[in-house]
């Protein structure tokens, strides 16, 4: 639920109106620090809020064959579909990329845990499954490929660091990915290297990620130094200028103030943070 409320621009030294856009005050209730592409999901950091089934949408969305190729039919949150989408056509090999898995319920990734729990032991499973309500593949942000070949391995699909893999690595930032479980972050992470699993995070966001080297549990500890309004980060990419800037929800909710005719993103962090993210052509 928003309101907004209409606040007018300063007016500038000369009486003309000051270079600040028009803003307008948003009330974010407490429950949206737990929505949004930046949201943090492990271990230490459950899924709070479930993904409303109209976020979800089919993934390829259409019968035509993917470029990137394409084995099962997945669910991915709307936006991370379509960012996948255009990531995948980007490449130029088609048809070697398979989709391996995407969104799971979370009686599905119960399932998942117990039966891998049974067949390969808590070791495996604790270092490559998520714990049920703590997976990222509950918010529809995640994705698994694999290279595609007769047979894939459903919880450890190989996605090699060479060739078409490794050319949809590279681009993936460029898209909103960042492969999430990277070798030397599983102190942070609580899961060891997943070459296959990449998770939407959004622009600017995954290639500040990568050109800082951080994983999500970093990245958003950093951002809680910007705080909203008054000392953001700034980040420039491909003709943009994007302003991040952090705030707290205290209470029940807070009062953000967003331009009017300005983009810009919201998203909770799951741990009680909002980030507003707002983009302005340079
Ligand atoms: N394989 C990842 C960690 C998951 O189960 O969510
Ligand atoms: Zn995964």
């Amino acid at each position: 639920m928003r309101e907004a409320k209409r606040r007018n621009p300063e007016p500038g030294r000369d009486g003309q109106r000051a270079e600040l856009p028009e803003e307008i005050c948003l009330r974010i209730p407490r429950e949206q620090t737990e929505q949004g592409t930046l949201i943090l999901v492990n271990r230490k950091t459950p899924l709070k809020s479930r993904i409303p089934e109209e976020r979800l949408t089919g993934f390829p969305e259409d019968k035509e064959p993917l470029p990137g190729g394409g084995f099962r039919m997945l669910a991915l949150e709307q936006e991370t579909a379509r960012m996948l989408r255009f990531a995948l056509q980007s490449l130029s090999g088609p048809g070697k990329i398979a989709l391996v898995s995407g969104y799971r319920k979370e009686w599905e990734q119960q399932e998942l845990y117990g039966k891998s729990l049974r067949e390969k032991g808590e070791v495996f499973t604790r270092s490559y499954v998520a714990f049920p309500g703590c997976s990222e593949h509950e918010t529809g942000l995640a994705v698994d490929l694999g290279e595609l070949t007769e047979e894939i391995d459903y919880i450890c699909p190989s996605f090699p660091y060479r060739g078409i893999c490794q050319e949809f690595r590279e681009k993936a930032a460029a898209y909103g990915f960042v492969e999430r479980y990277q070798k030397d972050k599983k102190k942070l992470t609580g899961i060891s290297p997943e070459p296959w699993h990449f998770r939407y995070v959004g622009t600017p966001h995954a290639r500040i990620m990568k050109s800082r080297g951080m994983c999500l549990e970093e990245y958003l500890d950093d951002l809680q130094n910007y705080p909203l309004g008054k000392r953001e980060l700034v980040w420039q990419e491909e003709g943009w200028q994007f302003s991040i800037g952090y705030c707290r929800v205290c209470g029940e909710e807070a009062l953000l103030q967003v331009p009017e005719n300005r983009l810009y993103q919201i998203s909770g962090d799951n741990r009680g943070g909002i980030i507003r993210t707002v983009w302005r052509r340079i």
